[in-house]
């Protein structure tokens, strides 16, 4: 055996003690491990063992503390593999701990809806696309031609109030322009770019400015209705209204016509509809007056037409059974998401 220095041997202690340190340290899973334990450690070609192996070639007066030193080398080196796999093993079961575990039955994600006056709207339109009215927009922001004076509506009419409408601070020619205060706006912008025959329905937000209570509020939505070809009678528009009313509303429907006064239909009607033993008045018709047509450029002796003027807040409240209209638009999703 070839001699060994006590020196030499502690700088080989050293040396052992220094790599495996190092290598426990950046070791980061099972198999780095076991790698550093084979390196180190391993009984039959570990470092630990060659080193050992040099005990033999010590003088006899250097064995004693060459063998204390060596034990001191071994214990540390074990002690920090250990405490290196205890670390790993920690930080592995806080991962597996915040993991998704894939076989729990999932939680429910809550779900958003259309809201119901837009559920509605859609309704509306689908029911009317049926029947041939094909749904078109108009603007909310409009001219006085358009609002009022295209639909006979003189500038005398207290329907002009500035107490009943949203005047903007912006003008066009010399009016101001408004918030429109409703859905007939549409029926001229039609006509005024269209020739007969046609149908059309738009729906739309309309403001006035009223106190909100349960039936009132200063923005709401129309259905606006308008059919334009030869020989158009009222009795057409009360069938379509019935049509309408009892696919919206469901089986036995009764449309009810009440003598009005509109500036743009002659003659005019307020409608009810009967639905489950009551009466609802449900907004305005008639039959476009001639006056109208003839503002577009129709020629009434040519062509006539019906028109109509549905709340749509009403037909929802109706349909849902919902009693005040102002719960529609208080955002709060305990209301709105029973529907
Ligand atoms: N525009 C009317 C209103 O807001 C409702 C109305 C009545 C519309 C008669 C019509 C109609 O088309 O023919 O009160």
């Amino acid at each position: 055996m070839t001699a060994v220095s006590l020196e030499s041997f502690l700088d080989q202690l050293r040396q052992f003690r220094a790599d495996a340190s190092a290598a426990l340290d950046a070791a980061s899973d099972a198999a780095a491990f076991e790698a550093a334990r084979v390196e180190f450690l391993g009984a039959r070609s570990g470092r630990l063992k060659a080193i050992q192996k040099q005990l033999g070639g010590l003088s006899v007066a250097d064995k004693p503390a060459a063998g204390r030193h060596f034990n001191e080398a071994k214990a540390t080196v074990e002690a920090l593999l250990t405490a290196a796999q205890d670390r790993v093993a920690a930080t592995t079961a806080g991962v597996t701990a915040e993991a998704i575990d894939v076989t729990l039955p999932g939680t429910p994600v809550p779900l958003g809806h259309v809201h119901p006056i837009t559920q509605t709207i859609r309704r509306v339109q689908e029911i009317m696309g049926r029947l041939g009215f094909e749904s078109v927009d108009g603007p909310e922001v409009e001219d006085q031609w358009h609002n009022f004076q295209a639909l006979a509506i003189g500038a005398e009419h207290p329907a002009r109030d500035p107490l009943d409408n949203f005047y903007l601070a912006v003008a066009r020619g010399a009016d101001p322009l408004l918030l429109r205060s409703q859905t007939s706006t549409v029926q001229i912008r039609v006509m005024e770019t269209r020739q007969p025959p046609l149908r059309i329905v738009s729906l739309g937000r309309v403001y006035r400015p009223d106190t909100a209570d349960a039936t009132h509020y200063p923005m709401f939505h129309q259905v606006e209705g308008l059919l334009v070809e030869k020989g158009t009678t009222m009795a057409h528009l009360k069938s379509v209204l019935r049509l309408f009313a009892s696919s919206f509303l469901g089986g036995d429907v009764h449309v009810r016509f009440r003598p009005s006064f509109f500036p743009f239909t002659e003659p005019s009607v307020e409608v009810d509809m009967e639905w489950g033993g009551r009466w609802i008045e449900m907004g305005g018709a008639g039959m476009v007056d001639p006056a109208v047509l003839e503002a577009v450029g129709y020629d009434p002796r040519e062509v006539s037409g019906f028109a109509f003027g549905l709340g749509v807040e009403r037909i929802a409240a109706r349909r849902y059974g919902v009693a005040d209209i102002r719960d529609f638009y208080r955002n709060d999703v305990r209301f709105l998401q029973q529907f």
